[in-house]
């Protein structure tokens, strides 16, 4: 049986590609560890506590013992490394956590996984989930290709440049089999709704107002989560050692289209009145060093690994908005941090809290 540890897999992304393949590989023990902080809700995972091939421990990246305790544990052969601060606005408020969590923590797993091969590294693998926040900005033209040059702009986007330069650094330093995704972003369900879609899902509903930065304009590359995840997947399975890939969706759109976009679909399927969602459109000052546009070249990772999105804008925001509609105590309880009292309740008597 092959082990997987994920780190990160309460999280938006994690929790999605652990609901995802826990199933689908039972013959595979995916050991997720998390520090669980606000966005890491161990209810989105919920649904596997009780699988034989799936583990959970509440580890910080940042604590280096807690971290080669858990290797030393279970022995991963694979480590899929998701665990991050993810938003871009809490970075410009406090950039030192985006530092520890995202550069320290990755360093400390990469030596964590150094131990514990003692560079033996074959049938292992150390993939590194990243973002192409780090090539900085497009104007109207252009993709970005896995050949373009690193240029961040928030301390967010530059933590994630950190830890990328580290892991292949160890590739060419130590050999260890390190593979990269750099994929642009994403939406769908257990999201935590400071970020784009959900917060304005949510505030339609709520007839709340709609927080539009600058005039709209700029402009995201869309990907479902679940493709996200079964891109890893395949970088995992087939990837080459030492490559990046560069995962989107091919969907770029403006915020203010997804914004309406938003409004419709909720309108709809909550029987509101669109035109009434879309008067609660409020244009508020933008984001400092507020990237223009990100546009993914995603021929290599088509091309080489075969790899294709299953769904479309129209087919995933559908799905999203459905899974918010569907699940108002998820939305309660991350908003409240009433899930703390779950994890209480289930981890303290394991002493994992
Ligand atoms: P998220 O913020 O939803 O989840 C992050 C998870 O990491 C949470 O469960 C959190 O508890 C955990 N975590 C944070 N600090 C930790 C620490 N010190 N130790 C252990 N666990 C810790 O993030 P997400 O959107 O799921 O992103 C996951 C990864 O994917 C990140 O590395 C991010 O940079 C990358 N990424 C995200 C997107 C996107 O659109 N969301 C796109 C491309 C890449
Ligand atoms: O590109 C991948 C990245 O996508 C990931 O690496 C990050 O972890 C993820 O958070 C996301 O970053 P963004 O900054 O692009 O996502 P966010 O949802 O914060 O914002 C999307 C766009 O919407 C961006 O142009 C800013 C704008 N925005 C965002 C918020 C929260 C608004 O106009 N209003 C808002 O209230």
């Amino acid at each position: 049986m092959k082990t997987v540890l994920v780190t990160g897999g309460c999280g938006f992304i994690g929790a999605n590609f652990i609901n995802h393949f826990v199933p689908q590989m039972p013959d595979t023990h995916f050991v997720n560890i998390d520090k669980l902080t606000y966005a890491g809700n161990p209810l989105s995972v919920a649904q596997q506590q009780n699988e034989p091939n799936y583990s959970f421990e509440q580890v910080d990246i940042c604590d280096s013992d807690a971290v080669n305790r858990v290797f030393q544990k279970y022995a991963p052969d694979t480590v899929v490394h998701f665990a991050a601060e993810s938003h871009v606005d809490r970075s410009i408020h406090g950039p030192a956590d985006f530092v520890f969590t995202n550069v320290v923590g990755t360093l400390h797993l990469l030596e964590a996984a150094r131990a514990l091969w003692k560079n033996d590294f074959s049938d292992k693998k150390f993939h590194h989930v990243s973002t192409d926040e780090v090539y900085g900005s497009l104007g109207d033209e252009g993709k970005f290709m896995e050949s373009t040059p690193y240029d961040p702009s928030s301390p967010y986007s530059a933590s994630k440049a950190g830890s990328d330069h580290l892991v292949r650094a160890y590739h060419r330093t130590y050999g260890m089999p390190v593979t990269v995704t750099n994929c642009s972003n994403n939406y769908g369900p257990y999201q935590f709704p400071e970020k784009l879609i959900p917060l304005m899902i949510l505030n339609v509903l709520e007839r709340k107002p709609l927080p539009v930065y600058g005039k709209g304009e700029n402009v995201r590359d869309w990907l479902y989560v679940t493709d996200h995840c079964d891109a890893i997947m395949t970088v995992v399975a087939n990837g080459k050692t030492g490559e990046t890939y560069n995962v989107g969706g091919n969907c770029e759109r403006s915020n203010i289209h997804v914004v309406h976009t938003i409004c419709e679909i909720v309108s709809e399927l909550a029987k509101l009145n669109t035109e009434e969602s879309k008067s609660l459109i409020t244009y508020v000052t933008d984001r400092p060093g507020h990237d223009f546009r990100y546009a993914i070249d995603a021929t290599k990772i088509q091309s080489e690994l075969g790899w294709q999105p299953k769904e479309t804008f129209e087919t995933g925001m559908r799905k999203t908005v459905e899974w918010y509609l569907g699940h108002p105590e998820w939305i309660t309880d991350v908003r409240s941090g009433k899930y703390r009292e779950w994890i209480d309740q289930n981890y303290a008597a394991r002493g994992e809290k």
